[in-house]
C-alpha cells in the first residue's frame, strides 16, 4: 500500500517531470462538472438571502460565529452556506453556443470536482434526510429520508460538534473529474479546492451566526456508505457540522444500498491506481482509530526566534461584505508591477492566519501549516523573502533581494507569480505531521493549507486586489526558503498583487 509520504514524493513537480509528461487533455473526454442523478427529483432552495452586511475580512479572521443565531438552520440559512462556497456565481458564454459555469470558489483548472452533501435531522422547513447539493439547478436532490445523522456520529466517534449539530455537510471528491486533466497529482486537488471551498463556508458562517468548524477524523467507508458513493470514483473528504444544540440523534435507521443512477461524465474514465492507494492509506476504519487520532490534534506551538517585522494591519480597512467579496471574486489573469501596501499584506495575513476550528488541531490557534512569502513589490517592507511568525503576528526576514525571476520560474514558468507583489507559500513538515497524526495527517495538512490560501484568496479581493492560485516546482521551492523550509513539503500557493489587463 502506498504511504502518503511516498504519494507526495511520486507527485511532485520538476522541471524534468513537467517535460517528460506525455499527457494530454483529450477534449473529447472531458468530464462533466457536475454530478447529477437522474430520477430524482430537486427540491429548489431559496435564492433570496439577506446579505449579511460582515466586513469579509471581520468573517475571514473569525473562529467561531460572531453573534450566534442559526443555532437550528433552515432551508435559506442551508442555501446561503451552499451558494457562497459551491454555488454557480458566473457565467461566461463562448462562441458556438458553449457557457462556462464559475463557482463561489476557485478551483484547479475549473473543473469542480467537489460535491457538497447535506445530512440532517427535521429542520423547520426541511424533513430528515440525506441530500445531495445540485448547484446546476440550485436544489437539493433527497437520496434518503430520515434521520441518519446518528451514522455520522458513530463514524466520528462521537465528536461533540457532529452529536450536537441539526445538520452536517459532508463534501467529497470524484476523482476522475480533476485527473482527467492533472492525473495522480489531483488526489492533491482534492483537499486543495475542498480548502478553499471550506474558506468561504467557514467565512460566510460566521458572518451568518451559524457555528461550523472542520472534521477529519470519521471512518471513512460509514461515511461513504451513507451517500452511498462508488468508492472507487467519489470519497468522502471532510465534514462541516453547521448549527449547534441539537440533541443526539437516535440511532440511525439501517443503511440500505443506494444504486441511484447519475449521468455518465466522460465517454469513459482512467483510473489513477495512485489515487485509491493514497486514499486507502489514510482511512481510519474503526471509531476507536478515529478516537485515537483526534487524541493527537495538535496544539499550539511556541513562539520562534524574535522577529522583527510586526504586522501592521490597516487601521481603516475596506468593509466589503463577505458576500459581495464571494460575488465578484476571480482569479486573476495577470498582474502589474504596481506595488501593494505593507498595511494590506498585514490585513491579508492577519485575517488569514487566525485559525482554523478544526478536531485535528487542539485550538484554533494551532496550525500544520507555515505561511512563507516572496515580497516583489510590497511598499514599507524590504524586497526579498520571509516567514511568518505565527504565534508573534511578525515576520522574519530570511533573504533580502529582487526575486521576481526565481518566482516566476517555481510557479512552473507561469508569469503571474513572477508580476504579483507577493507569493504565498503555505508549507508542512510532513515528517513532524506524519508522526503525530499518521497517514491520514497528510490530508489534514493539505487541507488545512488549503483554507488558509483561500482566505488569503478572499481577504486580497476584499482589500481591492487580485488573487489567484497556482502550482509549483515542489522540491525547488523548499530549497529556495531553505535552509529555514529544509525538509518541508509544499502545500499551496496563492500569488497577490494588482491585477492588470490581460494581455491579448
Ligand atoms: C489551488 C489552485 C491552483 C491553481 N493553479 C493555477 C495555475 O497554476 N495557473 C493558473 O493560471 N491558474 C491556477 N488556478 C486558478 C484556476 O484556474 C481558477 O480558480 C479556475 O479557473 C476558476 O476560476 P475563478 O477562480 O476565476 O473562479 C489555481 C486555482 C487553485 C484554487
Amino acid at each position: 500500500m502506498t504511504s502518503l509520504r511516498e504519494y507526495h514524493d511520486r507527485t511532485k513537480h520538476s522541471a524534468v517531470s513537467v517535460r517528460s509528461n506525455q499527457h494530454f487533455l483529450d477534449w473529447a473526454n472531458q468530464p462533466l462538472p457536475f454530478k447529477v442523478y437522474t430520477t430524482l427529483d430537486p427540491i429548489a432552495l431559496p435564492r433570496d438571502f439577506a446579505p449579511s452586511n460582515v466586513p469579509a475580512l471581520e468573517a475571514l479572521a473569525a473562529t467561531a460565529p460572531r453573534e450566534p443565531r442559526h443555532a437550528l438552520p433552515d432551508r435559506r440559512a442551508l442555501a446561503r452556506l451552499l451558494h457562497f462556497s459551491a454555488g454557480i456565481t458566473r457565467k461566461k458564454p463562448y462562441p458556438g453556443g458553449q457557457v462556462m459555469y464559475f463557482r463561489a470558489a476557485a478551483c484547479t483548472g475549473a473543473l469542480y470536482h467537489i460535491d457538497l452533501y447535506v445530512v440532517c435531522g427535521d429542520l423547520p422547513d426541511l424533513p430528515a434526510g440525506v441530500y445531495h447539493f445540485s448547484p446546476q439547478d440550485f436544489s437539493l436532490r433527497r437520496l434518503r429520508a430520515g434521520d441518519y445523522r446518528g451514522v455520522l456520529v458513530d463514524a466520528t466517534a462521537a465528536e461533540p460538534s457532529i452529536a450536537g449539530a441539526p445538520a452536517v455537510i459532508v463534501c467529497t471528491s470524484t476523482f476522475w473529474r480533476n485527473a482527467w486533466k492533472y492525473q495522480a497529482r489531483a488526489y492533491r486537488h482534492c483537499f486543495w479546492d475542498n480548502g478553499t471551498i471550506l474558506a468561504n463556508l467557514l467565512a460566510v458562517a460566521a458572518a451568518d451566526g451559524v457555528a461550523a468548524r472542520v472534521v477529519l477524523g470519521f471512518v471513512d467507508d460509514a461515511v461513504n456508505g451513507l451517500l452511498g458513493l462508488d468508492t472507487q470514483r467519489e470519497v468522502a473528504l471532510s465534514l462541516v457540522p453547521v448549527g449547534d444544540g441539537a440533541t443526539l440523534p437516535q440511532p440511525a435507521p439501517a443503511l440500505t444500498p443506494l444504486n441511484l443512477p447519475t449521468q455518465q461524465l466522460s465517454d469513459h474514465e482512467v483510473d489513477y491506481p495512485l489515487i485509491r492507494e493514497a486514499h486507502a492509506a489514510s482511512s481510519l476504519a474503526t471509531a476507536e482509530e478515529v478516537r485515537h487520532w483526534r487524541s493527537a490534534a495538535v496544539t499550539p506551538r511556541s513562539p520562534a526566534a524574535p522577529s522583527a517585522i510586526a504586522l501592521q494591519p490597516l487601521k481603516d480597512p475596506p468593509q466589503r461584505s463577505i458576500e459581495d467579496v464571494i460575488l465578484h471574486r476571480g482569479s486573476s489573469r495577470r498582474f502589474a508591477h504596481t506595488p501593494i501596501g505593507f498595511g494590506q499584506l498585514s490585513s491579508a495575513v492577519y485575517a488569514a492566519t487566525r485559525g482554523v476550528p478544526a478536531d485535528f488541531l487542539q485550538t484554533p490557534a494551532a496550525s500544520l501549516a507555515d505561511c512563507y512569502l516572496i515580497d516583489n513589490a510590497v511598499d514599507g517592507l524590504a524586497l526579498g523573502t520571509y516567514v511568518f511568525d505565527h504565534e508573534r503576528d511578525a515576520l522574519e526576514q530570511l533573504k533580502t533581494g529582487d526575486f521576481r525571476r526565481q518566482a516566476g520560474f517555481l510557479d512552473l514558468g507561469q508569469e503571474l507569480a513572477a508580476d504579483a507583489a507577493v507569493d504565498f507559500y503555505l508549507l508542512a513538515d510532513l515528517d513532524r505531521v506524519l508522526a503525530r497524526l499518521g497517514d491520514r495527517g497528510y490530508r489534514a495538512a493539505q487541507l488545512e493549507s488549503a483554507i488558509i490560501g483561500g482566505k488569503l484568496y478572499l481577504a486580497s479581493y476584499a482589500l481591492g486586489l487580485g488573487a489567484t492560485g497556482l502550482t509549483f516546482f515542489d522540491d525547488d521551492v523548499t530549497q529556495f526558503f531553505s535552509p529555514h523550509a529544509a525538509g518541508k513539503g509544499v502545500m499551496f500557493l496563492v500569488a497577490t498583487g494588482v491585477p492588470a489587463r490581460r494581455r491579448i
